[in-house]
Protein backbone atom coordinates (compact mmCIF):
# COMPACT_ATOMS: atom_id res chain seq x y z
CA UNK A 1 0.00 0.00 0.00
CA UNK A 2 0.97 3.56 -0.94
CA UNK A 3 1.40 5.66 1.84
CA UNK A 4 1.24 9.17 -0.41
CA UNK A 5 -1.57 11.06 0.49
CA UNK A 6 -3.69 11.58 -2.82
CA UNK A 7 -5.95 14.35 -1.80
CA UNK A 8 -5.94 16.41 -4.19
CA UNK A 9 -7.64 19.98 -2.22
CA UNK A 10 -4.83 22.44 -2.01
CA UNK A 11 -6.34 23.47 1.12
CA UNK A 12 -6.21 20.54 3.12
CA UNK A 13 -3.37 19.10 1.20
CA UNK A 14 -0.41 21.99 0.00
CA UNK A 15 1.70 19.23 -0.10
CA UNK A 16 0.47 16.95 -2.72
CA UNK A 17 1.68 18.26 -6.22
CA UNK A 18 -1.25 17.47 -8.09
CA UNK A 19 -3.19 20.49 -6.07
CA UNK A 20 -2.26 22.97 -7.61
CA UNK A 21 -3.69 21.34 -10.33
CA UNK A 22 -6.84 21.20 -8.74
CA UNK A 23 -9.64 23.24 -10.40
CA UNK A 24 -10.15 26.35 -7.80
CA UNK A 25 -13.25 26.84 -5.15
CA UNK A 26 -15.32 29.96 -6.01
CA UNK A 27 -16.35 31.58 -2.80
CA UNK A 28 -19.44 30.31 -1.69
CA UNK A 29 -21.24 33.60 -1.97
CA UNK A 30 -21.27 33.69 -5.40
CA UNK A 31 -24.62 31.88 -5.68
CA UNK A 32 -27.06 34.59 -4.61
CA UNK A 33 -26.69 36.52 -7.46
CA UNK A 34 -26.09 34.30 -10.56
CA UNK A 35 -29.29 33.87 -13.86
CA UNK A 36 -30.39 31.17 -11.93
CA UNK A 37 -32.50 33.67 -10.28
CA UNK A 38 -35.67 33.11 -12.28
CA UNK A 39 -35.93 29.13 -10.14
CA UNK A 40 -35.00 31.24 -6.99
CA UNK A 41 -37.16 33.82 -7.84
CA UNK A 42 -40.06 30.77 -7.96
CA UNK A 43 -39.03 29.33 -4.45
CA UNK A 44 -39.20 30.74 -0.60
CA UNK A 45 -36.91 30.70 1.79
CA UNK A 46 -37.67 27.84 4.35
CA UNK A 47 -34.80 27.07 6.75
CA UNK A 48 -37.47 27.72 9.80
CA UNK A 49 -39.69 25.16 10.64
CA UNK A 50 -43.30 26.55 9.16
CA UNK A 51 -46.17 24.61 10.89
CA UNK A 52 -48.81 25.10 8.74
CA UNK A 53 -46.62 23.76 5.52
CA UNK A 54 -48.10 20.94 3.26
CA UNK A 55 -45.92 18.19 3.26
CA UNK A 56 -44.40 17.40 0.11
CA UNK A 57 -44.04 13.75 1.07
CA UNK A 58 -46.05 11.84 3.64
CA UNK A 59 -44.54 8.56 4.30
CA UNK A 60 -46.88 5.89 6.00
CA UNK A 61 -45.89 2.43 7.43
CA UNK A 62 -42.95 2.10 5.10
CA UNK A 63 -41.23 -1.16 4.71
CA UNK A 64 -38.28 -2.73 2.90
CA UNK A 65 -37.60 -6.54 3.63
CA UNK A 66 -34.65 -7.56 1.32
CA UNK A 67 -34.69 -11.59 1.14
CA UNK A 68 -31.73 -13.46 2.17
CA UNK A 69 -30.96 -16.41 0.32
CA UNK A 70 -29.35 -19.94 1.10
CA UNK A 71 -26.29 -20.98 -0.54
CA UNK A 72 -26.42 -23.83 -3.30
CA UNK A 73 -27.97 -24.67 -6.35
CA UNK A 74 -31.41 -24.20 -5.16
CA UNK A 75 -31.44 -20.58 -3.31
CA UNK A 76 -34.27 -20.86 -1.07
CA UNK A 77 -35.28 -17.23 0.81
CA UNK A 78 -34.20 -18.33 4.44
CA UNK A 79 -34.84 -15.02 6.32
CA UNK A 80 -35.53 -11.43 5.51
CA UNK A 81 -33.37 -8.39 6.85
CA UNK A 82 -36.06 -6.04 7.98
CA UNK A 83 -33.73 -2.78 6.82
CA UNK A 84 -36.91 -0.36 6.89
CA UNK A 85 -39.57 -1.41 9.42
CA UNK A 86 -42.98 0.70 9.62
CA UNK A 87 -41.79 4.18 9.31
CA UNK A 88 -43.94 6.87 8.85
CA UNK A 89 -43.19 10.94 8.56
CA UNK A 90 -43.62 13.87 6.36
CA UNK A 91 -41.35 16.18 5.05
CA UNK A 92 -43.28 19.47 4.70
CA UNK A 93 -43.19 21.38 1.07
CA UNK A 94 -39.41 23.74 1.25
CA UNK A 95 -38.71 22.35 4.57
CA UNK A 96 -36.55 19.97 5.73
CA UNK A 97 -36.66 16.76 7.89
CA UNK A 98 -33.63 15.56 9.27
CA UNK A 99 -33.06 11.08 9.31
CA UNK A 100 -30.18 10.42 11.47
CA UNK A 101 -28.57 7.41 13.51
CA UNK A 102 -25.73 4.54 13.51
CA UNK A 103 -24.89 3.11 10.73
CA UNK A 104 -26.71 0.19 9.58
CA UNK A 105 -30.34 1.46 11.37
CA UNK A 106 -32.33 1.67 7.68
CA UNK A 107 -31.17 5.87 6.51
CA UNK A 108 -29.95 4.94 2.93
CA UNK A 109 -32.69 2.63 2.33
CA UNK A 110 -34.98 4.67 3.47
CA UNK A 111 -33.30 7.46 1.35
CA UNK A 112 -33.72 4.99 -1.52
CA UNK A 113 -36.96 3.65 -1.29
CA UNK A 114 -38.46 7.62 -2.01
CA UNK A 115 -36.33 8.01 -4.66
CA UNK A 116 -37.69 4.88 -6.22
CA UNK A 117 -34.16 2.79 -5.96
CA UNK A 118 -35.57 0.37 -4.63
CA UNK A 119 -39.37 -0.77 -4.69
CA UNK A 120 -41.03 -1.16 -1.23
CA UNK A 121 -42.25 -4.17 0.50
CA UNK A 122 -45.14 -2.24 1.84
CA UNK A 123 -46.55 1.49 2.85
CA UNK A 124 -46.95 4.32 0.58
CA UNK A 125 -45.30 7.23 -0.27
CA UNK A 126 -47.80 10.23 -1.23
CA UNK A 127 -45.91 12.77 -2.73
CA UNK A 128 -46.95 16.75 -4.25
CA UNK A 129 -49.49 18.44 -4.48
CA UNK A 130 -52.40 15.19 -5.74
CA UNK A 131 -50.41 12.46 -3.43
CA UNK A 132 -49.59 10.66 -5.86
CA UNK A 133 -48.59 7.57 -4.26
CA UNK A 134 -44.69 6.79 -5.54
CA UNK A 135 -44.56 3.23 -3.50
CA UNK A 136 -47.43 2.33 -6.46
CA UNK A 137 -46.08 3.25 -9.29
CA UNK A 138 -44.50 1.55 -11.89
CA UNK A 139 -40.95 2.75 -13.49
CA UNK A 140 -42.76 4.02 -16.46
CA UNK A 141 -45.14 6.00 -14.62
CA UNK A 142 -42.50 7.07 -12.31
CA UNK A 143 -40.15 8.75 -14.95
CA UNK A 144 -41.83 11.91 -15.01
CA UNK A 145 -41.69 12.03 -10.89
CA UNK A 146 -37.79 11.20 -10.63
CA UNK A 147 -37.40 14.99 -12.02
CA UNK A 148 -39.36 16.08 -8.99
CA UNK A 149 -37.39 13.48 -6.16
CA UNK A 150 -33.03 13.30 -6.56
CA UNK A 151 -30.50 12.13 -4.12
CA UNK A 152 -27.20 13.22 -3.65
CA UNK A 153 -25.12 10.53 -2.30
CA UNK A 154 -22.93 9.54 0.64
CA UNK A 155 -19.39 9.17 -1.35
CA UNK A 156 -18.44 11.55 -4.13
CA UNK A 157 -15.40 9.23 -5.45
CA UNK A 158 -17.82 6.05 -5.86
CA UNK A 159 -21.05 8.51 -7.09
CA UNK A 160 -19.57 10.03 -10.39
CA UNK A 161 -18.92 8.23 -13.22
CA UNK A 162 -15.26 8.41 -13.57
CA UNK A 163 -14.87 7.84 -17.09
CA UNK A 164 -17.52 11.27 -18.31
CA UNK A 165 -16.83 14.56 -18.01
CA UNK A 166 -18.16 16.40 -15.71
CA UNK A 167 -20.60 18.14 -18.33
CA UNK A 168 -21.45 14.51 -19.35
CA UNK A 169 -22.46 13.72 -15.88
CA UNK A 170 -24.33 17.03 -15.38
CA UNK A 171 -26.24 17.62 -18.65
CA UNK A 172 -27.15 13.79 -18.70
CA UNK A 173 -30.37 14.20 -16.44
CA UNK A 174 -31.22 16.85 -18.99
CA UNK A 175 -30.86 14.75 -21.70
CA UNK A 176 -32.93 11.83 -20.65
CA UNK A 177 -35.48 14.10 -19.69
CA UNK A 178 -35.81 15.85 -23.12
CA UNK A 179 -36.27 19.04 -21.05
CA UNK A 180 -33.68 21.05 -22.47
CA UNK A 181 -32.71 21.54 -26.60
CA UNK A 182 -29.53 19.73 -26.91
CA UNK A 183 -27.62 22.88 -28.10
CA UNK A 184 -28.71 24.72 -24.72
CA UNK A 185 -27.40 21.51 -22.60
CA UNK A 186 -23.80 22.63 -22.27
CA UNK A 187 -25.12 26.38 -21.27
CA UNK A 188 -27.76 25.10 -18.56
CA UNK A 189 -24.25 23.06 -17.37
CA UNK A 190 -22.39 26.00 -17.03
CA UNK A 191 -24.27 27.88 -15.34
CA UNK A 192 -25.17 25.02 -13.19
CA UNK A 193 -21.24 24.48 -12.20
CA UNK A 194 -21.39 28.12 -11.03
CA UNK A 195 -24.45 27.64 -8.70
CA UNK A 196 -22.71 25.07 -6.97
CA UNK A 197 -19.47 27.35 -6.76
CA UNK A 198 -17.38 25.38 -9.11
CA UNK A 199 -15.50 27.04 -12.07
CA UNK A 200 -17.86 26.85 -15.33
CA UNK A 201 -14.70 26.18 -17.76
CA UNK A 202 -14.06 23.09 -16.30
CA UNK A 203 -17.48 21.67 -17.99
CA UNK A 204 -14.48 18.89 -19.52
CA UNK A 205 -12.54 17.94 -17.15
CA UNK A 206 -13.04 14.27 -15.30
CA UNK A 207 -13.85 13.68 -11.73
CA UNK A 208 -10.62 12.40 -10.51
CA UNK A 209 -9.30 16.32 -11.55
CA UNK A 210 -11.80 17.14 -8.13
CA UNK A 211 -11.10 17.14 -4.61
CA UNK A 212 -13.35 15.40 -2.33
CA UNK A 213 -15.71 18.59 -1.56
CA UNK A 214 -15.43 19.60 -5.33
CA UNK A 215 -17.19 16.42 -6.46
CA UNK A 216 -19.77 16.63 -3.58
CA UNK A 217 -20.52 20.09 -5.72
CA UNK A 218 -20.82 18.24 -8.68
CA UNK A 219 -23.04 15.66 -7.54
CA UNK A 220 -24.73 18.65 -6.00
CA UNK A 221 -25.39 20.20 -9.60
CA UNK A 222 -26.34 16.74 -10.77
CA UNK A 223 -29.22 17.16 -8.34
CA UNK A 224 -29.98 20.58 -8.85
CA UNK A 225 -30.57 20.07 -13.28
CA UNK A 226 -34.08 19.02 -13.11
CA UNK A 227 -34.86 21.74 -10.57
CA UNK A 228 -36.60 19.19 -7.77
CA UNK A 229 -38.94 19.36 -5.65
CA UNK A 230 -37.72 17.28 -3.05
CA UNK A 231 -33.95 16.22 -2.60
CA UNK A 232 -32.83 13.26 -0.55
CA UNK A 233 -29.06 14.15 1.27
CA UNK A 234 -27.35 10.59 2.15
CA UNK A 235 -24.74 12.13 4.47
CA UNK A 236 -23.79 14.32 1.73
CA UNK A 237 -20.50 15.16 3.83
CA UNK A 238 -19.58 12.66 5.54
CA UNK A 239 -16.81 11.50 3.44
CA UNK A 240 -15.21 15.21 3.35
CA UNK A 241 -12.76 17.19 5.84
CA UNK A 242 -14.32 18.72 8.58
CA UNK A 243 -13.57 22.53 7.35
CA UNK A 244 -14.74 21.09 3.63
CA UNK A 245 -18.05 19.97 5.72
CA UNK A 246 -19.32 23.25 6.00
CA UNK A 247 -18.98 24.50 2.86
CA UNK A 248 -20.99 22.10 1.45
CA UNK A 249 -23.83 22.43 3.98
CA UNK A 250 -23.78 26.38 3.51
CA UNK A 251 -24.40 25.71 0.26
CA UNK A 252 -26.77 23.59 0.10
CA UNK A 253 -28.79 26.02 3.14
CA UNK A 254 -28.32 28.60 0.41
CA UNK A 255 -29.78 25.91 -2.41
CA UNK A 256 -32.47 25.33 -0.34
CA UNK A 257 -33.53 29.08 0.82
CA UNK A 258 -33.54 30.38 -2.52
CA UNK A 259 -35.23 27.46 -4.38
CA UNK A 260 -37.16 25.96 -1.54
CA UNK A 261 -36.55 22.54 -2.74
CA UNK A 262 -37.61 20.78 0.71
CA UNK A 263 -34.77 18.30 2.51
CA UNK A 264 -34.66 14.60 3.54
CA UNK A 265 -31.52 14.97 4.93
CA UNK A 266 -29.55 11.95 6.42
CA UNK A 267 -26.72 11.89 9.22
CA UNK A 268 -25.03 9.29 11.48
CA UNK A 269 -24.93 12.56 14.20
CA UNK A 270 -27.20 14.96 15.83
CA UNK A 271 -24.56 17.51 15.15
CA UNK A 272 -24.86 18.17 11.39
CA UNK A 273 -28.79 18.29 11.35
CA UNK A 274 -29.19 20.53 13.95
CA UNK A 275 -28.07 23.64 11.65
CA UNK A 276 -30.07 22.33 8.90
CA UNK A 277 -33.04 20.40 9.59
CA UNK A 278 -35.81 22.47 12.59
CA UNK A 279 -37.30 18.97 12.55
CA UNK A 280 -35.44 15.23 13.02
CA UNK A 281 -36.58 11.53 13.09
CA UNK A 282 -34.30 9.27 14.84
CA UNK A 283 -33.90 6.00 13.49
CA UNK A 284 -32.99 2.73 15.58
CA UNK A 285 -32.63 -0.76 13.12
CA UNK A 286 -35.26 0.02 11.16
CA UNK A 287 -37.82 2.16 12.96
CA UNK A 288 -38.34 5.56 13.82
CA UNK A 289 -37.51 5.92 17.53
CA UNK A 290 -38.26 9.52 18.19
CA UNK A 291 -39.49 12.45 15.85
CA UNK A 292 -39.91 16.30 17.07
CA UNK A 293 -38.77 19.53 16.39
CA UNK A 294 -35.27 20.92 16.55
CA UNK A 295 -36.41 22.41 19.83
CA UNK A 296 -37.43 19.09 21.57
CA UNK A 297 -34.94 17.14 20.47
CA UNK A 298 -31.97 18.74 21.35
CA UNK A 299 -33.56 20.20 24.40
CA UNK A 300 -36.12 17.86 25.78
CA UNK A 301 -35.40 14.22 24.25
CA UNK A 302 -37.28 11.25 25.57
CA UNK A 303 -35.87 8.47 24.12
CA UNK A 304 -33.03 6.71 25.73
CA UNK A 305 -31.18 6.35 22.18
CA UNK A 306 -31.74 9.91 21.09
CA UNK A 307 -30.16 10.97 24.81
CA UNK A 308 -27.67 8.58 24.03
CA UNK A 309 -26.98 9.93 20.41
CA UNK A 310 -27.05 13.75 21.46
CA UNK A 311 -24.59 13.38 25.13
CA UNK A 312 -22.06 12.79 22.27
CA UNK A 313 -22.96 15.80 20.81
CA UNK A 314 -20.92 18.97 22.22
CA UNK A 315 -22.76 21.64 23.69
CA UNK A 316 -26.04 20.52 24.02
CA UNK A 317 -27.62 21.25 26.70
CA UNK A 318 -28.31 17.72 29.23
CA UNK A 319 -29.85 17.67 32.30
CA UNK A 320 -27.62 17.64 35.30
CA UNK A 321 -27.04 13.96 36.74
CA UNK A 322 -26.06 14.63 39.95
CA UNK A 323 -24.66 18.28 39.09
CA UNK A 324 -22.75 16.17 36.43
CA UNK A 325 -23.56 16.60 32.52
CA UNK A 326 -23.75 12.87 31.45
CA UNK A 327 -22.01 10.92 28.50
CA UNK A 328 -24.34 7.79 27.66
CA UNK A 329 -21.96 5.39 26.37
CA UNK A 330 -23.81 3.31 23.63
CA UNK A 331 -22.44 -0.32 24.23
CA UNK A 332 -21.79 -3.15 21.48
CA UNK A 333 -23.62 -2.44 17.98
CA UNK A 334 -26.78 -2.00 16.34
CA UNK A 335 -28.16 -5.84 16.67
CA UNK A 336 -28.86 -7.66 13.12
CA UNK A 337 -32.26 -6.31 11.39
CA UNK A 338 -32.49 -10.20 10.40
CA UNK A 339 -33.60 -11.38 13.82
CA UNK A 340 -33.98 -7.77 15.61
CA UNK A 341 -34.79 -7.99 19.19
CA UNK A 342 -38.40 -8.79 20.01
CA UNK A 343 -40.43 -5.84 21.83
CA UNK A 344 -38.56 -2.87 22.00
CA UNK A 345 -35.57 -3.42 18.89
CA UNK A 346 -33.16 -1.16 21.67
CA UNK A 347 -34.10 -3.07 24.47
CA UNK A 348 -30.35 -4.73 24.54
CA UNK A 349 -28.34 -1.56 24.78
CA UNK A 350 -31.10 0.41 26.83
CA UNK A 351 -29.89 0.92 30.60
CA UNK A 352 -33.88 1.45 31.28
CA UNK A 353 -35.05 -1.84 30.20
CA UNK A 354 -37.04 -4.08 32.00
CA UNK A 355 -39.89 -7.31 30.97
CA UNK A 356 -42.24 -4.78 29.01
CA UNK A 357 -39.74 -3.89 26.64
CA UNK A 358 -38.98 -7.47 25.50
CA UNK A 359 -42.53 -8.24 25.32
CA UNK A 360 -44.02 -5.53 23.96
CA UNK A 361 -43.34 -3.13 21.20
CA UNK A 362 -43.53 0.24 22.05
CA UNK A 363 -45.74 2.82 19.62
CA UNK A 364 -44.53 5.56 18.17
CA UNK A 365 -46.87 7.77 20.44
CA UNK A 366 -47.43 11.63 20.07
CA UNK A 367 -46.35 13.11 23.36
CA UNK A 368 -46.78 16.71 22.48
CA UNK A 369 -47.82 18.90 19.95
CA UNK A 370 -44.60 18.02 17.72
CA UNK A 371 -43.34 15.24 19.39
CA UNK A 372 -43.62 11.80 18.92
CA UNK A 373 -41.65 9.16 21.15
CA UNK A 374 -41.79 5.25 21.25
CA UNK A 375 -40.46 4.11 24.89
CA UNK A 376 -42.52 2.38 27.38
CA UNK A 377 -40.21 4.89 29.62
CA UNK A 378 -39.76 8.18 28.24
CA UNK A 379 -39.41 10.93 29.66
CA UNK A 380 -36.61 13.84 29.88
CA UNK A 381 -33.05 12.76 30.86
CA UNK A 382 -32.33 11.07 34.47
CA UNK A 383 -35.99 11.53 34.93
CA UNK A 384 -37.16 8.35 33.28
CA UNK A 385 -40.54 7.21 34.73
CA UNK A 386 -40.85 4.07 37.11
CA UNK A 387 -43.54 2.65 35.71
CA UNK A 388 -44.45 2.62 32.16
CA UNK A 389 -46.32 5.17 30.87
CA UNK A 390 -48.03 2.79 28.00
CA UNK A 391 -49.26 0.30 29.67
CA UNK A 392 -52.85 1.80 30.11
CA UNK A 393 -53.00 2.45 26.51
CA UNK A 394 -52.06 -0.72 25.33
CA UNK A 395 -53.98 -2.41 27.86
CA UNK A 396 -50.87 -4.42 29.35
CA UNK A 397 -50.21 -4.67 32.63
CA UNK A 398 -46.78 -3.17 34.32
CA UNK A 399 -44.89 -6.27 33.39
CA UNK A 400 -46.07 -6.10 29.93
CA UNK A 401 -48.64 -8.86 30.28
CA UNK A 402 -52.45 -8.50 28.69
CA UNK A 403 -54.75 -7.18 31.38
CA UNK A 404 -58.31 -7.61 30.35
CA UNK A 405 -59.15 -4.79 33.30
CA UNK A 406 -57.30 -2.36 30.67
CA UNK A 407 -59.10 -1.22 27.77
CA UNK A 408 -56.52 -0.42 24.82
CA UNK A 409 -56.73 2.68 22.92
CA UNK A 410 -56.99 3.36 19.57
CA UNK A 411 -53.67 5.33 19.13
CA UNK A 412 -53.02 7.21 15.87
CA UNK A 413 -49.74 5.98 13.97
CA UNK A 414 -49.97 7.69 10.53
CA UNK A 415 -47.32 10.44 9.74
CA UNK A 416 -47.96 14.09 10.96
CA UNK A 417 -48.97 15.01 14.06
CA UNK A 418 -52.92 15.34 15.59
CA UNK A 419 -54.17 17.65 17.51
CA UNK A 420 -54.39 15.54 20.66
CA UNK A 421 -51.68 13.76 21.97
CA UNK A 422 -50.71 11.43 25.32
CA UNK A 423 -49.20 13.78 28.02
CA UNK A 424 -46.66 11.70 29.67
CA UNK A 425 -46.33 13.72 33.17
CA UNK A 426 -50.14 13.88 33.72
CA UNK A 427 -50.61 10.15 31.44
CA UNK A 428 -53.54 11.68 30.10
CA UNK A 429 -54.47 12.81 26.85
CA UNK A 430 -54.71 16.65 26.39
CA UNK A 431 -55.12 19.03 23.27
CA UNK A 432 -53.88 22.07 21.92
N1 LIG B 1 -29.52 -4.31 -0.91
C1 LIG B 1 -29.51 -4.84 0.32
N2 LIG B 1 -29.65 -6.18 0.52
C2 LIG B 1 -29.64 -6.72 1.76
N3 LIG B 1 -29.48 -6.01 2.90
C3 LIG B 1 -29.31 -4.68 2.77
C4 LIG B 1 -29.32 -4.03 1.49
N4 LIG B 1 -29.13 -2.69 1.67
C5 LIG B 1 -29.02 -2.51 3.01
N5 LIG B 1 -29.13 -3.71 3.66
C6 LIG B 1 -29.09 -3.92 5.13
O1 LIG B 1 -30.12 -3.13 5.68
C7 LIG B 1 -29.70 -2.54 6.89
C8 LIG B 1 -29.85 -1.03 6.79
O2 LIG B 1 -28.88 -0.54 5.86
P1 LIG B 1 -28.78 0.98 5.45
O3 LIG B 1 -30.11 1.45 5.00
O4 LIG B 1 -27.66 1.10 4.50
O5 LIG B 1 -28.42 1.68 6.83
P2 LIG B 1 -27.76 3.09 7.14
O6 LIG B 1 -27.82 3.93 5.92
O7 LIG B 1 -28.57 3.63 8.28
O8 LIG B 1 -26.35 2.80 7.57
C9 LIG B 1 -28.28 -3.00 7.13
O9 LIG B 1 -28.31 -4.11 7.99
C10 LIG B 1 -27.82 -3.39 5.74
O10 LIG B 1 -26.85 -4.41 5.82
S1 LIG C 1 -38.97 0.73 25.52
FE1 LIG C 1 -37.63 -0.07 27.09
S2 LIG C 1 -35.83 -0.85 26.02
FE2 LIG C 1 -36.97 0.45 24.62
S3 LIG C 1 -36.00 2.43 24.79
FE3 LIG C 1 -37.71 2.42 26.20
S4 LIG C 1 -36.88 1.70 28.15
FE4 LIG C 1 -35.38 1.23 26.59
MG1 LIG D 1 -26.25 4.88 4.90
Amino acid sequence: MSNINLDTDPERNPENPEAKHAPELAKPDDVSHLSFAEIAAQGHGATKLDPDAPAVLSVDDLKMYFPVKSSGVVRRTIGHVQAVDGISFEVPQGGSLGLVGESGCGKSTTGRLITRLYEPTGGAMYFGEDRTDLAKLSNRAMKPLRRDVQMIFQDPYTSLNPRHTVGAIVGAPLSVHNVVPKNKIKDRVKELLEVVGLNPEHYNRYPNEFSGGQRQRIGIARALTLNPKLLVADEPVSALDVSIQAQVINLLQELQAEMGIAFLFIAHDLAIVRHFCPEVAVMYLGKIVEIADRETIYGSAHHPYTQALLSAVPDVKQAAVGGRRERIRLEGDVPSPINPPSGCRFRTRCHLAQDICAKVEPPLLQIGPRHKVACHFAGELGDAPRTPVTSGLLGVDGQGSPDPSVTPEELATGPGYEKRWFDVKSRQMVSA
